[in-house]
């Protein structure tokens, strides 16, 4: 099973990277599930229901989300409508949508997570617990699941890595926009990466406008962040290849793409 993860998409320039960069990353991938974390695709936060169906006609499969689940109020209007959405699973008891979907391949089911870290985060339902419950009804149906772990926290991600190894297929660590170089098979078969990166603006600073971040970091005033869509871009995320019939991954690739590291298909 060859899954492609898109690491969060920051507002247009993130979308438009994704019509242009996803055939070619199909094309050398062949990837049979396509994850895109879509939680700032809508101007940086949030996600609309014109924007989810736009990358699901783009050939994604499964849309997750994170902290900024909530930020356009029209995501209350079809969240329940949404089957190919998740958010974090440890929301409260009560939150509208889900955090586990079951993507059926051409007859092989693969299920995939979303869940949120606690450390520099709301204090959330725990995601350990979560996560053991989840996987428990998970693999009733099926050995491939992947977790998307929305987390800020490196050791919490990593922590989160080793307490599921060997009993989930993989853990992609999403929400800091910066990708982190270690991708690894942990020991009892999951692949793991702290963090996917972002797809979107190159040149801002976590794809916001870097003036309006640095003047912040000088003054320490409130600021209104706007997406920088001066600058170029970048599509971050992971490719991952995982044995079907014991779920275990067998190989994790970076996906990193921007000027300094040129896409070659
Ligand atoms: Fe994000
Ligand atoms: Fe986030």
């Amino acid at each position: 099973m060859n899954i492609l993860f898109i690491g969060d998409v920051v507002g247009s320039p993130g979308r438009d990277m994704i019509t242009h960069y996803l055939p070619k990353l199909k094309d050398k991938y062949r990837p049979q599930l396509t994850i895109i974390n879509g939680e700032n695709a809508a101007s940086g936060k949030g996600i609309t229901e014109k924007i989810y169906k736009q990358f699901l006609d783009a050939g994604a499969q499964v849309i997750t989300m994170g902290n900024h689940t909530w930020d356009k109020k029209e995501i209350f209007d079809f969240i329940d409508d949404a089957k190919h959405m998740i958010r974090p699973a440890n929301f409260p008891e009560g939150t509208p949508g889900k955090g586990l979907t079951f993507s059926n391949i051409n007859g092989t089911e693969v299920a995939v997570i979303n869940l949120q870290g606690r450390t520099f985060l709301p204090p959330l339902d725990d995601p350990f617990l979560i996560a053991d419950e989840l996987i428990a009804e998970a693999q009733k149906r099926t050995p491939i699941i992947f977790i998307d772990f929305h987390g800020e926290a490196t050791s919490e991600k990593q922590a989160f890595g080793w307490y599921t190894d060997g009993r989930v297929s993989a853990v992609v660590g999403t929400h800091t926009h910066t990708q982190t170089a270690d991708e690894r098979i942990l020991p009892e078969g999951t692949a793991y990466i702290s963090d996917a990166g972002m797809t979107g603006p190159y040149d801002g600073i976590l794809g916001v406008e870097r003036e309006t971040v640095i003047k912040r970091f000088l003054t320490q005033l409130p600021a209104r962040f706007d997406i920088d869509k001066k600058g170029r871009s970048q599509l971050n995320g992971v490719f991952i290849q995982i044995d079907e019939k014991t779920g275990k991954a067998k190989h994790i690739e970076r996906i990193l793409i921007n000027d300094d590291h040129p896409f070659f298909g």
